[in-house]
């Protein structure tokens, strides 16, 4: 704060000049990349080992971790509220039941971080730096986790019903839904390409192969070769638990080819489509997705950027919340 006064002054523009100096230093200063530094010293190489041995076992595995840590954020901040067990918790919303995986993983990798350095370390951090190393095994980029989050005492699971995005929404309403945890719409298309790994079951697209919203017809904008086979996946008469890659031919690797789909009619899920191809896109996402299918490293840094802006979605600080000693249950 002290520094924040150094610049305030009679003149309009520094005035305007500190406002946005102070608000950054006040969002960034709240986490810090060294913050077990001697607590922990050897936390990031603990979990580096544990999500390697993850990914050996199933390669899928870097796209589950990912995808925990964002509907972690989304929902309470970066709380590990999503880790919360109970039939109240948000393991159980619409987003989530049958869908969120990993929790196991999660358990081994906090008991290997335990041993290293016992009480010390929030399962919500742990999910941050998993998330990093999940990306940059699968070939994407890297960049420094910012840490020192604490972990909640409460899941919310009505707040992960509305807060996360639905494969079914339009981009008027999934914009806004960053727009509400404070990220913008470079981050909705940098973050979307984390699509550029990972399954989804046919129940979050198969809405788009037979009649498509009561057209009669499948979704004009689907790629017709990728639509046979997906109708031959997803028959209508099937439960909707066979799972399609989200990123056709390049499933594992963590690469820009999520956005060339995008430009050929392949995306999976309609709220991914939607970003090169609604009405609404072409003055929002539509330009970034032709930057991020032509410059992979663009959107490589974009990305890590947006990866930092999701992390300090709302952190519990200071003396706040708690470090869990199982992720999965509050302190007693
Ligand atoms: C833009 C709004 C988004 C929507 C509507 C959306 C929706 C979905 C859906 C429906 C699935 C398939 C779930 C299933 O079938 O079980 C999925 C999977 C996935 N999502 Fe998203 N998502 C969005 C944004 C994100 C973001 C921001 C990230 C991470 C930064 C992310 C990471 C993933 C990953 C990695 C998978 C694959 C998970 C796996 O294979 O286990 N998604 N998403
Ligand atoms: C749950 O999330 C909603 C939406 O973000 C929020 O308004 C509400 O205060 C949260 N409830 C709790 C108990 O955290
Ligand atoms: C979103 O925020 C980033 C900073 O994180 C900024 O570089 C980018 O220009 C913003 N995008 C839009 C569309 O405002
Ligand atoms: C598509 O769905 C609508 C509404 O359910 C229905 O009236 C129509 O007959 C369906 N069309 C086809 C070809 O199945
Ligand atoms: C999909 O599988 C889950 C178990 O993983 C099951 O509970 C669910 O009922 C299945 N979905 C449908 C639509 O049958
Ligand atoms: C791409 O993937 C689809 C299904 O995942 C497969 O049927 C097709 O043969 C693949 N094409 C190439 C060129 O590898």
């Amino acid at each position: 704060m002290k520094m924040c006064k150094i610049f305030l002054s009679h003149h309009a523009l520094l005035i305007i000049f500190s406002l946005i100096l102070c608000s950054s230093i006040t969002v960034r200063s709240q986490l810090t990349t060294d913050f077990y530094q001697n607590t922990c010293p050897n936390l990031l190489q603990v979990v580096r080992q544990q999500v390697k041995i993850a990914l050996v076992n199933e390669m899928r595995m870097a796209a589950s971790l990912l995808r925990l840590h964002f509907h972690d954020c989304f929902v309470n901040g970066c709380d590990a509220s999503v880790l919360l067990d109970g039939s109240d918790g948000e393991k159980f919303s619409g987003p989530n039941k049958n869908s969120a995986r990993g929790f196991e993983v999660v358990d081994t990798i906090k008991s290997a971080v335990e041993s290293e350095c016992s009480g010390v370390v929030s399962c919500a951090d742990i999910l941050a730096i998993v998330a990093r190393d999940a990306v940059l095994l699968s070939g994407g980029p890297s960049w420094k986790v910012l840490l020192g989050r604490r972990d909640g005492l409460v899941a919310n699971q009505s707040g992960s019903n509305s807060n996360l995005p639905s494969p079914f929404e339009t981009l008027d309403v999934i914009i806004p839904k960053f727009n509400a945890v404070g990220l913008n719409i470079t981050d909705v298309v940098s973050l979307s390409g984390a699509h550029t790994i990972g399954l989804a079951k046919c129940a979050t697209f198969s809405q788009r192969l037979f009649n498509f919203s009561n057209t009669g017809a499948p979704d004009s904008t689907l790629d017709t070769n990728m639509l046979s086979d997906l109708q031959n996946l997803c028959p209508t008469t099937s439960d909707g638990n066979n799972t399609a890659p989200l990123d056709r031919n390049s499933t594992d690797l963590f690469d820009n080819h999520y956005f060339k789909n995008l430009l050929n009619g392949k995306g999976l899920l309609q709220s991914d489509e939607i970003l090169y191809t609604s009405n609404l896109s072409v003055t929002t996402t539509k330009p970034l997705v032709e930057s991020y299918s032509s410059d992979s490293s663009l959107f490589f840094k974009a990305f890590a950027n947006s990866m930092i802006n999701m992390g300090n979605i709302s952190p519990l600080t200071g003396s706040a919340g708690e470090i869990r000693k199982n992720c999965r249950v509050v302190n007693s």
